[in-house]
This record gives structure tokens, C-alpha cells and sequence, in this order.
């Protein structure tokens, strides 16, 4: 039976699968299942990106707070996810006195509910806001007297592509105060092997993460994909900067999906998700283009990945 909450899921993913070029949103992947597989995807050796972006808020915090310039401030995390990097963050930040209160917005109440838990464990009394919704809405509801900083992590602005992410930006830019901050966690551009081992682990974990999209499907709209028949493609164009990954069916089959028939040709592709990886030239444009005063970015030992800081 489809309930009111996946009546916008099963209108997404029709309309998605009737495109000439068929599309899911990448928005889907977080079901439960979704949320433990990206749990495994965060720990593979091959996905270095969460351990450069915890490596840069272990080490250089104290230095990323002292280019705020405020000792009381709020953070609003967008996309927060379940917290285990941020966590390290708030904790260095409250270790060097300053005074924080801290806005976890996520889509799913499940990630949120361990954000919780694993932040007020680290750092009890914490004075913290968890906000269930999607955050181009919950981001509305927020009146802060304090400057505030808006944290976009995990490369998250790598979702968008080159000019949606600039225009995403500037939507923040436009919610931001005068005296507000802008922090990114960003995948830079690197040797594209490295790149494109990311997200084509041999273990099959991102593949199982992409086809999870199918298997939700099957559970909460009623549809039937075989699963074994579809597989993973995931692919980068180091010129771009964007890795693709897609989902293909292995042979010519219809799906119904709430008595919607979806015909498939043989090796036929779905776009699931992109992930844009920037230079720091690009990072210093964007600044410009959306009237930032300043940017500063600090990058890992590799230099693999930055968390800039954009100041309004
Ligand atoms: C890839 S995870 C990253 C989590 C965290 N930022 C990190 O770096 O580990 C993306 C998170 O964003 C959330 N999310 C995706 N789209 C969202 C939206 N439109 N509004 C609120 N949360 C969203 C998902 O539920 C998920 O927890």
C-alpha cells in the first residue's frame, strides 16, 4: 500500500524513470538500509574522503575557529548525518571555550536520533536543536540572534553539479547575515584513479548502496524489480570533475512499480548520482562570483579534500 509519505517518492520515481534518460534522485538512497550501508561506504579504505575531512577538523580546528573571528556562535549543519565527524569539531571548539549551540538538520529522523545520542555522549550539556525536515524548509524556521555558521559536509555540495551547486550557494548566501559564515567540506580534483576507486570498491558496497534504490522500491511502492538483473556502473570525467554513477539492467525487462509498467532495454542506464569534485581555483570563483568577501581553505596532508570557510 502507498502511504501519504511516499506518495512524493513514487511521483519522484515515475516521473525520474519516464525521462528518455532516466534519472532517481540520489535524495532516496537514505532509507535504514540506505543509512548502514553509507555507514560501511564511510569506513572502506578506498573512500578516503571522510577520514581527510575528519583529519582537517582533528588537527586544525583551533585554527578554522580563529578564522570566524566570534567566540559565541551558532552552527547549523545541513545534512548533518549521524554527527561522528562533526562531533570532534563541536568538542575542540567547546575544549577552547567558546560558546556554542548547536542545529542538526536532516530529512531522517533515524540519523538525526544518533546525531543526538553520539554528540551528548561526547559532549554532555550541549546545548543542541535536532530539526527533522528538508533543510531548504527547516533552514526557514531559524531565528538566531548569534552570527551563525552553516556547515555543509561530507562534499554534500558535490551533489549539484557545477552550476546548480553555484546556485544552491547562492541560496544560502541569500538566508546568510551580514556577519554570518559559510563552512564546505570539498572533495578536490586529484589523480582521477583515485577518484573512481571511491566508488567502485571490490567488496560491492556502493553497488549494494546503489541497488538498495531498487529494493526500496520494491518495499514501499510496490514494485517489482529483480535486482540480480541490474548492476552498477560508476564512472569519472576527470576534465568535468563530476563522477556519475549510474544503475543498468543486465537484459531487456519491464518493471511495474504501483501498476506503473517501466520497459528497460538491455544495458539501458539510470543516473542515480554525481559527485563534482572542484579545484581550489574554482572554490576562489565561486567566492568572487557570489560576492563572499573572503574565502580560506585548509586542506589535508594529501591535499586531497578542503574545508573552506566563506565569510559574507
Ligand atoms: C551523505 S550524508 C552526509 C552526512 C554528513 N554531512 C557527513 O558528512 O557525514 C547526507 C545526509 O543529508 C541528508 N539529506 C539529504 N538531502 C537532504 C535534504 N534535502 N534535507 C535534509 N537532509 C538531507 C541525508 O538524510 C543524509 O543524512
Amino acid at each position: 500500500m502507498i502511504t501519504a509519505l511516499n506518495e512524493q517518492f513514487l511521483k519522484d520515481v515515475i516521473a525520474g524513470l519516464s525521462k528518455p534518460q532516466k534519472q532517481l534522485s540520489s535524495k532516496y538512497f537514505y532509507d535504514d538500509e540506505g543509512d548502514k550501508l553509507f555507514q560501511q561506504i564511510m569506513l572502506m579504505p578506498e573512500y578516503y574522503l571522510p577520514a581527510c575531512e575528519l583529519e582537517i577538523l582533528q588537527l586544525q580546528t583551533q585554527s578554522i575557529a580563529e578564522s570566524f573571528g566570534y567566540n559565541t556562535f551558532d552552527i547549523v549543519e545541513l545534512g548533518a548525518g549521524d554527527g561522528t565527524k562533526t562531533v570532534h569539531f563541536l568538542k575542540k571548539l567547546t575544549d577552547l571555550g567558546k560558546k556554542i549551540v548547536y542545529y542538526p538538520l536532516d530529512i531522517s529522523a533515524d540519523v538525526l536520533a544518533t546525531n543526538q545520542q553520539q554528540i551528548l555522549e561526547h559532549i554532555p550539556g550541549l546545548e543542541m536543536y535536532p530539526i527533522v525536515g528538508d533543510y531548504f524548509e527547516t533552514l526557514g524556521y531559524l531565528k538566531h540572534d548569534n552570527p551563525k555558521i552553516l556547515l555543509f559536509m561530507g562534499s554534500n555540495i558535490g551533489n549539484y553539479e557545477n552550476e546548480k551547486a553555484v546556485a544552491f550557494l547562492k541560496l544560502l548566501y541569500d538566508k546568510m547575515n551580514p556577519n554570518d559564515l559559510l563552512m564546505l567540506g570539498v572533495d578536490l580534483k586529484k589523480n582521477p584513479k583515485t577518484i573512481l576507486n571511491a566508488y567502485d570498491d571490490k567488496q560491492g558496497i556502493t553497488k549494494a548502496f546503489n541497488l538498495n534504490l531498487l529494493r526500496r522500491m520494491n518495499v514501499e511502492l510496490d514494485a517489482n524489480f529483480d535486482i540480480d538483473e541490474f548492476d552498477h556502473y560508476p564512472y569519472y570525467e576527470p576534465i568535468t570533475g563530476i563522477a556519475y554513477s549510474y544503475i543498468f539492467s543486465k537484459k531487456s525487462q519491464d518493471v511495474h512499480i504501483d501498476g506503473h509498467k517501466i520497459s528497460f532495454e538491455e544495458n539501458e542506464m539510470i543516473h542515480t548520482e554525481v559527485s563534482q569534485k572542484y579545484s581550489l581555483k574554482q572554490l576562489d570563483d565561486i567566492q568572487r562570483v557570489l560576492n563572499f568577501s573572503s574565502v580560506q581553505h585548509f586542506l589535508d596532508n594529501r591535499q586531497y579534500y578542503a574545508v573552506s570557510v566563506f565569510k559574507k
